[in-house]
């Protein structure tokens, strides 16, 4: 069987299914045993040993344990480990990050480990590298590790923290009650958990933070997709006010280096509602640990130091567990290991349904059971119409919809009109008509466009007096390929503004709002045009 996950990327935890997820705390679990024990022939199963496989670190914000977790580890391998002098590159010259990642791939470097604010980056580097590859016939595809882009994720944190809950839950996948507390706003490793803690059967987190600082609707709404139970406190003082309390507590720092003037004039009081305090220790329940992905302030720590000597204390070998969880990635990534893997879990299946209906329209209708479409006062003769839209919203919003269709289909250049009216079997219900009466034209493109942009319409073609086709439209499971889409997250890869050239693609989530492919922006189908 052909292993899986060699020059596989990892830009969000979901890249990796739960079953090699799983897969890869096991290995993790011997590869610790075998360092602790100073076992070469073990070791020697998991080392890539080749001084020409190229593993290359760029980070563009600041990082201690990432950063060096991964150098080390790499070091491990006896692999080149390069270290892109980001100051100095150039990117200063308005270089793009496609043109700079596909250079250095072009140099034998096979794994970029990538941290910067721009969320999404690794998924398009991803795309564009492997196109590069291709075309330059390199040996093999580059691979990209997220190591945290802006508040969107950091997968391989998620990595290691999960290995570390696995630890502390005698390695029983069964079930995990977990209290995610301090900045689960700006948090990048608070956000993958949203995918991440689905490798346990049974998920139920209670998430602690300020109203300033709690987690974004986009991630909660993703952990009741995953059918966590999830409750919301807003400092540790009302969590402790109730009587069930996780065993395992996951800190976070209050992030000030992204917060706005308004925020940080607060930080004090915000702090507090987060940060743990010497009174609070007998209210633990039994075998309790806590977590932090770290760093933690030397002056305000949500952690106190003088937990350190405590049994809560599982953050320093959480810390420590980054390397190795690392060093298997890397091994996994290489081909080195994963040979013995095999899957039982079907892959996520991508949803390609029909969203354009052809509906039927009788041959010929009789002269006294026609019902025209009309166009003022005389009946269209030829054309089309659009109806239904926004069928049952008030008037106002079926106007604003209205406006958006016309423009998005360019149908502001002709004859015709549109109004809000009523449904002809239900009076009291609103809905919006276009009509064009005398545009013969409407391609398959168009139509895609119009579900896009107004689900639930019907689009009817009118020859000689009658309807002669017809179409529903539902909500499209993606939507990409069309140059006015945008997301409107400013730090994603593929916002306008960072000119990285990466197409706008969504894709659509179960309550029927648009996530961006890159960064995880929840849109409605309304707010992705430009
Ligand atoms: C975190 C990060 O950078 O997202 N640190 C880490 O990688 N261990 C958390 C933080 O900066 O607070």
């Amino acid at each position: 069987m052909a292993q899986v996950f060699e020059s596989r990327s990892l830009t969000v935890i979901d890249d990796f299914t739960i079953e090699e997820r799983r897969y890869l705390f096991d290995q993790t679990k011997i590869l610790k045993s075998a360092i602790e024990h100073q076992d070469e022939e073990i070791l020697k199963r998991f080392r890539i040993d080749n001084p020409d496989f190229g593993i290359y670190e760029v980070f563009l914000e600041d990082s201690t344990r990432t950063k060096e977790s991964f150098r080390n580890a790499a070091k491990f391998h006896r692999s080149k480990v390069s270290d892109m002098a980001t100051d100095s590159s150039s990117f200063n010259k308005g270089e793009s990050y496609a043109d700079t990642f596909n250079t250095l791939a072009g140099y034998g470097n096979s794994v970029f480990i990538v941290r910067s604010k721009l969320e999404g980056v690794c998924r398009w580097l991803e795309d564009e590298a492997s196109e590069f590859a291709k075309r330059n016939k390199l040996w093999r595809k580059p691979a990209f590790i997220n190591a945290g882009d802006g508040k969107h994720e950091h997968p391989t944190q998620e990595l290691l923290d999960e290995f570390t809950f696995m630890e502390d839950n005698r390695w029983s996948f069964d079930s995990i009650h977990i209290a995610l507390v301090g900045d689960l706003y700006h948090g990048r490793t608070v956000h993958s958990k949203a995918d991440g803690l689905r490798v346990f059967n049974k998920v139920k987190v209670d998430l602690v933070a300020p109203p300033e600082l709690a987690m974004p609707e986009s991630y909660v709404v993703k952990m009741h997709q995953n059918n966590f139970t999830v409750r919301i406190f807003k400092s540790i003082d009302e969590y402790l006010s109730q009587d069930d309390i996780a065993d395992k507590w996951y800190f976070t720092r209050p992030q000030l280096e992204r917060m706005g003037e308004r925020v940080l004039a607060r930080q004090d009081e915000l702090r507090t509602c987060v940060t743990f305090r010497r009174e609070f220790i007998d209210m633990m329940p039994a075998g309790t640990k806590f977590y932090h992905p770290l760093p933690r302030h030397k002056v305000h720590p949500t952690i106190p130091t003088f937990l350190d000597d405590t049994p809560l204390n599982a953050w320093e070998r959480q810390s420590i567990n980054g390397m190795y969880v690392r060093i298997v990635l890397l091994a996994l990534i290489a081909g080195k290991i994963g040979n013995d893997f095999f899957s039982t879990e079907s892959p996520r299946q991508r949803n390609d349904e029909e969203y354009i209906v052809k509906v039927d329209v009788p041959n010929k209708v009789p002269e006294n059971q026609k019902d025209p479409y009309s166009e003022g006062v005389r009946p269209i003769h030829d054309g089309i119409v659009i109806d239904h839209i926004g069928r049952g919203d008030d008037p106002v919003t079926i106007r604003k919809q209205i406006s958006q269709i016309i423009k998005v289909l360019n149908l502001d250049g002709l004859k015709g009109g549109e109004w809000v009216s009523t449904s002809k079997r239900e009076d009291n219900l609103f809905k919006g008509i276009i009509f064009r009466p005398g545009m013969r034209e409407f391609t398959r493109k168009e139509l895609k466009r119009l579900a896009a942009v107004a689900a639930g319409c019907t689009l009817n073609i009118i020859r000689g007096g009658q309807v002669v086709e017809k179409y529903r439209t539902h909500l499209p499971p993606r939507i990409y390929n069309f140059s006015d889409l945008s997301c409107n997250n400013e730090a994603c890869i593929s916002h306008p503004n960072q000119s990285e050239g990466a197409p706008a693609k969504f894709i659509r989530t179960e309550d029927n709002r648009y996530a961006c492919e890159y960064c995880g922006r929840l849109h409605t189908y309304q707010e992705i045009w430009t």
